[in-house]
């Protein structure tokens, strides 16, 4: 920044596991964002490797890349980051557009999920015509409806009430559970790392711990497939 180097994340190195909820946890300005960022691609490293399914993410072409998220990775955002102008409905379609998916199967698969989240009766309603709970419900049907392997959240109920906000968690959790999805979650509400399977604590850009919690979910084939390619392994020198 400026003539200032930030160093946001530093001497970082975890594995996650296929079907585990990981949350990076830590104060804001800690470098989560950063990380999660780092994990999905989106930010460029200095050094070091991320590795999902194998792949090594910052070694992808653009278009490599672009492909490798379209079709491994999801995405929840905090302010929901849906199209204003287009209806519930489209909004979960539109992963399904750039896929070029045909028409009538894009629009029953939206439309599935968006019951799976309890908004069939809200279909062509806009963003602006939802609450909070509810765009982000349509966010979470946009970052699911093409049963992505792993799913990024970064402070996903970050703008909404506690009510809210537990019943968004649940909704996540649930249709994670559902699939074996990987979900790697940013937050900085320590109530929120009660969902999660393995918390990693950050603090000034490193770990200060990883708690891993339950893990019975995850059965034994893949406590075994270290060399096998379902994990993220985020290592960053
Ligand atoms: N684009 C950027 N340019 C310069 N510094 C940044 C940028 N993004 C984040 N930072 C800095 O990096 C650190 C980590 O930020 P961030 O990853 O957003 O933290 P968190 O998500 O934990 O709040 C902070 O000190 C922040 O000010
Ligand atoms: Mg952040």
């Amino acid at each position: 920044m400026g003539h200032e180097r930030i160093c946001a994340v530093d001497d970082v190195s975890f594995t996650i596991k296929r079907g585990e909820f990981c949350c990076l946890y830590g104060a804001s300005g800690s470098g989560k964002s950063t990380l999660l960022n780092l994990m999905a691609g989106i930010e460029k490293l200095t050094s070091g490797q991320i590795i999902i399914k194998g792949r090594n993410v910052h070694r992808m072409s653009e278009k490599g890349l672009a492909k490798f998220r379209q079709n491994n990775l999801g995405f929840v955002f905090q302010s929901y980051n849906l199209m204003n102008a287009m209806t519930a409905l489209e909004n979960v379609e539109l992963p399904l557009v750039f896929k070029h998916m045909g028409n009538k199967k894009r629009k029953k698969l939206a439309k599935d999920m968006l019951v799976k989240v309890g908004l069939g009766s809200r279909l062509k309603h806009k963003p602006k015509e939802m609450s909070g709970g509810q765009q982000q419900r349509v966010g979470i049907a946009r970052a699911f409806v093409d049963n992505p392997e792993i799913v990024f959240a970064d402070e996903p109920t970050g703008n909404l009430d506690s009510k809210t906000s537990k019943e968004v968690m649940e909704l996540i959790k649930e249709m994670a559970n559902t699939n074996h999805q990987t979900i790697v979650m940013v937050t900085h509400d320590s109530e929120l790392t009660k969902y999660a399977d393995k918390i990693i604590h950050i603090l000034d850009g490193k770990i200060e711990e990883i708690e891993e919690l339950k893990t019975d979910h995850l059965n034994d084939e893949d406590e075994d497939c270290i060399e096998n390619s379902d994990e993220v392994i985020a290592d960053i020198s």
